[in-house]
């Protein structure tokens, strides 16, 4: 009985050894706790919460909490487990504090998206490049203190060459959705030189 017990502690030490040492779980660095992401967690944007022009998620289950920061006047930081995005195949996801200090803790993803779901192309925190070659953290980083790397407009970051109806043409046609939403004429029009844009 006593031996049992003397095992189960021993075992129960081991592990926790291990896990300081991050030899356990990969999603432990230096003793950091990171979240464990992968393209299941990403689906139809427009299933996300709309905020003025982009959408938002949480992936620890605390939607609240990042919508507070979403709306609030004064800007503030995202908590961790948000999730944003604009388009379908770009996302910034924010880490626990301390994981990664240059990017603010966002992790930067560029997906490719079909009606089977989301495929990780690249994802990462200073050196994520997106499908036109422009780095991700060097747009976002521009924008100022208060914004946490959020650009919307006029937060201080260059622009991006989509007008918001083609933003908005590019989130109804995301084809991860399970519906589509009627497209007017011109919406209809504006997807095409989308897609002559995009070849
Ligand atoms: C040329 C600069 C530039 C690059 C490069 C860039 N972005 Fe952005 N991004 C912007 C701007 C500007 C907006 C806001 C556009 C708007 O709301 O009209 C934006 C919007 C976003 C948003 C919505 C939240 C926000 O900041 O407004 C996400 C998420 C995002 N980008 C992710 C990415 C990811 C991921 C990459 C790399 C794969 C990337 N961006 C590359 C400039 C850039």
């Amino acid at each position: 009985m006593i031996k049992r017990r003397l095992y189960a502690a021993a075992r129960l030490l081991l592990v926790a050894m291990a896990l300081s040492l991050g030899a356990v779980s990969p999603a432990l660095t230096e003793g950091k706790p990171r979240l464990e992401i992968s393209e299941s967690d990403f689906s139809c944007i427009r299933d996300m919460t709309p905020v003025r022009g982009f959408f938002v998620d949480s992936l620890t289950g605390d939607l609240d909490a990042t919508l507070a920061v979403a709306n609030s006047p004064d800007g503030g930081a995202y908590p961790p487990g948000s999730v944003v995005q604009l388009v379908p195949t770009e996302v910034m996801v924010k880490h626990p504090e301390g994981t990664s200090p240059a990017t603010k803790d966002w992790e930067f993803f560029e997906l490719t998206v079909s009606p089977e779901g989301s495929k990780i192309a690249k994802r990462g925190f200073v050196d994520v490049n997106n499908r036109f070659g422009g780095n991700c953290l060097g747009c976002h980083a521009k924008a100022k203190p208060q914004w946490d790397m959020i650009c919307e407009t006029g937060h201080g970051c260059d622009p991006i060459p989509l007008t918001k109806a083609m933003v908005s043409v590019i989130q109804k046609t995301d084809p991860r959705c399970e519906s589509m939403p009627a497209l007017s004429t011109e919406e209809k029009q504006l997807l095409g030189q989308l897609q002559q844009l995009l070849r």
